[in-house]
């Protein structure tokens, strides 16, 4: 039975490989199976994972996972505010350049990430959005031109908005001020139509660019994420109907196994955005393991792959098609390197499709089975 699907998966290889031919010894080396970004595209998906200019120059390993698994790149740093505009009027757009020329040369594409947030922000635009509400419109206006002016031709996609919405009580984070749109520099300088004056610029500057509204925090089943939901759905709906042009919603999915999963009440939530007339995408997938969970590897591989697989196909049950995971290889996931994300233990996340020697794991092989519209494992273990 196991053989049998093995060759079935061999023979899929091939033809997607287009080939077509019997496999003969050595093929498995020029011909290697296919990556998830392909395997997800038989099914009509797009798969791509964010990626450092950096580590793309100086790791070759990690250059050729990407070039094997991500059909789409999204920066993650390179595009921000702070790595932009590091000073007032002086743009540098070398790091998100890199991303995009080596996507190019390999025929990949680059959504871009992120015009407006709160965060990597540099602290002479912190300062000048106090300066009143004429500046902060002037400096808005200002980067948004700027950055859409030069990528026009090469990103067809930006998130143009990251994390409006406030975390509710009971979130990690919750914010201690009320309202329901996140306290930012941007919020206190312009009030919440910050989002629909950022939005409207960018279809000025670039009337057919997909614009995008990313958030995060709404995927699980907790009662603060079923109102940040509902606080979502209520900001998309009232963008909407004031005719602001957002073109689709970026769920970021960095999902937690401490919380439980809801498959049908996360579809409903994603067919509710979609009947809106926004595409849903999934923007930044990665899971972080529960802080009691101390097992061999397997074991907490396979805790994690069961959850990607419950939650792409849910995704994709749902009409979600384009989807990325924030990071490839675990090493450098955000979820190993950031103070506020890591465990707190001296035990890493293992929470993307390749783990630390850039070899495809559990989470690799569910996110393969979701796209191609597969159940899991019948014995629970992602081989
Ligand atoms: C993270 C990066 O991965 C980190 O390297 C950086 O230090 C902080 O930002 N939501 C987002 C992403 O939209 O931009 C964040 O990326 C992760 C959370």
């Amino acid at each position: 039975m196991r053989a049998g699907r093995r060759a079935l998966l061999a023979a899929a290889g091939a033809s997607v490989a287009g080939c077509g031919a019997r496999a003969q010894p050595g093929d498995a080396a020029r011909n290697p199976p296919p990556g998830l970004w392909q395997i997800a595209r038989e099914r009509g998906c797009t798969f791509g994972a964010a990626v450092q200019a950096d580590l793309l120059a100086s790791d070759p390993l990690y250059a050729q996972a990407y070039e094997r698994e991500a059909g789409l790149l999204v920066p993650e740093y390179e595009g921000k505010w702070a790595a932009v505009q590091p000073v007032e009027g002086q743009f540098d757009f070398r790091g998100l350049d890199a991303v995009v020329q080596w996507g190019r040369a390999r025929g990949r594409a680059t959504r871009g990430h992120c015009l407006v947030w709160h965060n990597a922000m540099p602290d002479w635009l912190t300062s000048a959005l106090g300066e009143g509400r004429g500046r902060a419109e002037a400096l808005l206006e200002a980067h948004i031109a700027a950055v859409l002016t030069q990528t026009r031709a090469v990103i067809r996609d930006w998130d143009v908005v990251n994390e409006a919405v406030a975390n509710p009580p009971g979130s990690d984070v919750p914010q201690t001020t009320p309202g329901e749109m996140r306290d930012t520099p941007w919020l206190r300088a312009l009030g919440p139509t910050y989002v629909d004056t950022a939005f409207r610029i960018a279809r000025r500057v670039d009337p057919t660019l997909r614009l995008t509204l990313n958030d995060y925090g709404v995927e699980e089943d907790t009662p603060a994420a079923e109102e940040k939901r509902r606080r979502l759905l209520a900001l998309v709906r009232r963008l909407i109907r004031a005719r602001v042009p957002v073109d689709a919603v970026g769920l970021q999915a960095h999902l937690q196994m401490d919380k439980p999963f809801n498959p049908s009440l996360f579809g409903t939530f994603v067919r509710a955005l979609r009947a809106e007339g926004v595409a849903v995408l999934v923007t930044e997938l990665d899971i972080r393991e529960g802080r009691q969970i101390e097992d061999d590897y397997p074991r907490r591989d396979r805790l994690v792959a069961e959850r990607a697989h419950a939650f792409v196909s849910a995704a994709i049950d749902a009409g979600v098609r384009s989807f990325i995971t924030w990071g490839l290889v675990d090493k450098y996931s955000w979820t190993v390197t950031d103070k506020d994300v890591r465990r707190g233990d001296d035990r890493h996340h293992r929470g993307l499709p390749l783990d630390w020697e850039y070899n495809r794991k559990q989470m690799w092989r569910a996110m393969a089975r979701a796209f191609r519209g597969e159940a899991p494992d019948p014995d629970g273990w992602f081989r």
